[in-house]
């Protein structure tokens, strides 16, 4: 996202960070493609000193994602989740208020709707029904921006619904570098590609869908990034306080459709299982992107042949990571 907002021409920002599942490397290649120098404060969100001292800077706008991701750490670790996620926000909301910030866009999920009733899922599909402590984390902070948005007129959150992201960067020198074994799906292709994994377990081929497999709307990390950038410009003239909003393509693809893409867009060949179904999975998910187009006029432009091309170039070029 700092990527694009400076290639949008939005170069005045601060770069907060604990580094606790990122890599510093990763700042200094996002300079290299800019060609300029990033400000980066280190600290963590939840040292209300660290935090009133970073909201003095004369900040105009959060965009709020230290959160921890991974659901199924989330159900051994729930205490890290709540206390990261969402009293790391209150620190900050707390810090935002005595300063006077008053604009937040924040790095939702679409794992707030739970199991949909029906697809696409539009912005109105009631949230619940969330089975697991990071789903669970994520919907207690947009009830959170939501009471603060009622408190004060004045105040104006954009909570992002982030469907699957995947891809990478063009370049293939920013991507995503997930600790140990991956969770995801794409990240796991890739790196059963590399060679880095023997195979890719399918995760149930008797789900009510086409092929059985489950469906997932992927959506490109650059995309998503220009959504924050489209977000940015909006909250500015928004009149609404809280609103939420989809980040999706709005097309639904298999694991198996995933699996095939990849292979024939890189050339390179996937082994794979089938394995059972894997706890906590819906069978699919797929986004309306309706108020996406209308609010922030974006919509998605990039589509499966960048995400595989552009996820095997970072690979290709990172067999390791950062490291
Ligand atoms: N899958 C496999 N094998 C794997 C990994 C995934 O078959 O090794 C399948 C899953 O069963 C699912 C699809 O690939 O059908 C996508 O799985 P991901 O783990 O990549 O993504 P999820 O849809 O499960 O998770 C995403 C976000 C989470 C969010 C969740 C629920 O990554 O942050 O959606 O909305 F919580």
């Amino acid at each position: 996202t700092v990527l694009q907002l400076i290639k949008s021409g939005v170069d005045d920002l601060v770069i907060i960070d604990n580094f606790s599942n990122s890599s510093k490397e990763s700042i200094s290649r996002v300079e290299k493609l800019v060609n300029k120098s990033i400000s980066l404060l280190q600290g963590d969100i939840r040292d209300p000193n660290f935090m009133d001292q970073v909201m003095s800077k004369n900040i105009d706008t959060v965009i709020h994602f230290a959160g921890l991701k991974a659901v199924g750490e989330s159900t051994q670790k729930p205490i890290d989740y709540y206390d990261n996620n969402v009293n790391g926000t209150l620190v900050l909301l707390a810090a935002m208020q005595k300063h006077n910030v008053k604009n937040i866009i924040f790095s939702s999920s679409a794992t707030v709707y739970g199991n949909p009733k029906q697809l696409p899922i539009t912005e109105s599909t009631p949230t619940g029904g969330v089975t697991n402590p990071y789903g669970r984390s994520k919907l207690h902070i947009e009830e959170i921006l939501q009471d603060v948005c009622s408190s004060d007129p004045e105040f104006k959150a954009i909570s992002l619904r982030y469907f699957n992201p995947v891809g990478a960067d063009k370049s293939g020198n920013i991507g995503e570098d997930p600790n140990g074994t991956p969770n995801n799906l794409m990240p796991y292709i890739t790196q059963v590609a590399v060679g880095k994994l023997q195979q890719l377990t399918i995760f149930g081929d008797d789900y009510d869908t086409p092929d059985g497999t489950g469906v997932r709307d992927y959506i490109h990390v650059v995309d998503l990034a220009d959504g924050h950038v489209a977000a940015l410009k909006k909250i500015q003239t928004l009149d609404l306080g809280f609103t939420a909003i989809n980040l999706g393509t709005g097309t639904g693809y298999s694991v198996l459709e995933m699996q095939k893409a990849f292979e024939t867009m890189t050339g390179k060949s996937v082994q794979y299982q089938i394995g059972p179904r894997r706890e906590g999975d819906i069978a699919s998910c797929y986004a309306a992107t309706d108020k996406a187009n209308e609010l922030l006029n974006w919509q998605a432009k990039l589509g499966l042949e960048d995400m595989c091309e552009d996820a095997w170039r970072w690979q290709e070029k990172n067999p390791v990571g950062y490291d």
